[in-house]
């Protein structure tokens, strides 16, 4: 492939960019300044940007600990988008959110430029297991415990799927729900249908994938080989995340 091609796909650059930097020396390719844009050059080969390394594997995924106030799309008229929240290096990539979380929702969200990863996560067959916490307005009791578990009929007429909620603090405000789903506002219309409100929502986990503590919000890390594992892997993770929360909650 032509080196400006190769590496308008896989930096934030575009191809005229990338021929003024050719022009100026500032891209080798396996040591060797290049002279021409239109240089063949593959995986297999070394190619460096200013003295960085290009990544040569095409896909690329991000796990973001989303903040509030974004919204999540590659781009937006108006509202500032989880895209614009990205370093630089990241920007241009191609990366699209994986589903999407609300606006006013924090966490765990997913951004990759693999299509084959976005199908597999996202298609309706085969949702893996989301895990999420809701502050609510009023306490949860055993009824809303098992409408929701029954599978309960939105306002509009949406049937969800049965979902596991279980209270973990002593006020019960604080749940923690998992949904195999991705309708819209779904976590929310379902909490309305059995006669609560959600007032605060946070992902944090997807499969067998946490949000770590460690990540501030607005901030990515690159999701490694072994955390795509886990990410689907659709073991019940249920127990695990309500014994940590409450643990943190007492
Ligand atoms: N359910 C919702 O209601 N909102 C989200 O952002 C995600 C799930």
């Amino acid at each position: 492939m032509r080196l400006d091609k190769y590496l308008s796909e896989r930096t934030q650059y575009s191809r005229s960019q990338i021929k003024r930097l050719v022009f100026s020396g500032k891209i080798t390719v396996n040591g060797n300044v290049v002279k021409k844009a239109d240089t063949s050059v593959d995986d297999a080969d070394e190619i460096k940007v200013s003295g960085k390394s290009v990544r040569t594997s095409r896909t690329l995924t991000l796990i973001m600990n989303k903040p509030a106030g974004v919204v999540s799309a590659t781009e937006d008229k108006v509202e500032k988008t989880v895209i614009d929240l990205l370093p630089e290096e990241y920007k241009g990539q191609n990366l699209s959110p994986v589903g999407r979380l609300d606006k006013d929702t924090t966490g765990l969200l997913l951004l990759t430029n693999d299509g084959d990863l976005l199908h597999r996560l996202t298609s309706p067959r085969k949702h893996v297991p989301k895990y999420y916490v809701a502050s609510l307005a009023r306490p949860f009791t055993a009824e809303m415990k098992a409408k929701l578990a029954e599978g309960v009929v939105l306002k509009d007429g949406t049937v969800c799927q049965g979902a596991q909620a279980e209270a973990f603090d002593r006020s019960r405000l604080s749940i923690l729900i998992c949904i195999h789903e991705g309708k819209y506002h779904q976590v929310k219309r379902m909490l309305a249908a059995v006669g609560n409100h959600v007032e605060k929502l946070r992902r944090v986990g997807m499969g067998g994938l946490y949000l770590s503590q460690d990540l501030p919000e607005g901030e990515t890390a690159v999701l490694l080989d072994k955390d795509l594992l886990k990410l689907l892997n659709s073991e019940d993770k249920f127990s695990s995340h309500l014994q940590r929360l409450m643990k943190c909650s007492s």
